[in-house]
């Protein structure tokens, strides 16, 4: 069988083409953050969490998103490659608010980054409080914006999607108003896989 073979963090690894970076380096027990990422799932690859350092790439990468390539060399440790995760989070938390969750996973990855507070704050909101169904409520003050809910909805029912731009972006019903009691077959997933608590039973 055809192999790929590349190195991270400098210890050689050959596995099947069409592997992401991310999934050879857990192989290695190479330790790279997600958040977006849902195994299984389609990549949207939005929170960017996961970035590597991939030698003559100009960019970081998304580690979730990006196949190996043969000759490949990925630094998943580079100091700016730390540096960059750790803004990223502070961004993430300046969104995620009134959380109340001792168990947060949002706070919990950002401890694993070294995170405390954010500097930045996020300007006063415009989002809405949505209600895709009348099982579940979408709180806009605690989405961190991975898609994750969207994604488990898009295998089911595709209720769910974004709305907005900017700083308006949010969790919306795919097809309006319309989509609220006639899509959404109460399957739950949208709210098992949520990181943040922002969308709860109604
Ligand atoms: S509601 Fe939760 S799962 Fe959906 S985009 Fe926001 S944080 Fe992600
Ligand atoms: S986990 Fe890779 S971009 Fe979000």
């Amino acid at each position: 069988m055809q192999r790929v073979t590349l190195t991270i963090d400098g210890k050689q690894i050959s596995v099947r083409p069409g592997t992401t970076i991310l999934k050879a380096a857990r192989s290695v027990g190479a330790s790279i953050p997600t958040l977006c990422h849902l195994p299984g799932r389609r990549t949207r690859a939005v929170c960017r969490i996961c970035v590597v350092a991939v030698q003559g790439s100009a960019r970081l990468v998304p580690a979730c998103a990006t196949p190996v390539s043969e000759g490949m060399q990925v630094d998943t440790q580079a100091a700016d490659v730390v540096a960059v995760r750790r803004t990223l989070m502070e961004f993430i938390l300046a969104e995620h608010r009134d959380c109340g969750d001792p168990d947060c996973q949002i706070e919990r990855l950002a401890a694993e980054l070294g995170v405390g507070q954010s500097r930045f704050h996020a300007p006063e909101s415009t989002r809405r409080n949505v209600f895709p169904s009348d099982f579940v409520s979408v709180l806009s003050q605690r989405c961190v914006h991975c898609d994750r809910c969207i994604e488990a909805c898009a295998a089911d029912r595709n209720v769910l999607a974004r709305s907005g731009h900017g700083a308006t972006v949010q969790v919306d019903f795919a097809d309006g108003e319309s989509s609220r009691e006639t899509a959404c077959s109460v399957c739950g997933d949208c709210v098992s896989v949520c990181p943040a608590g922002g969308l709860i039973p109604a």
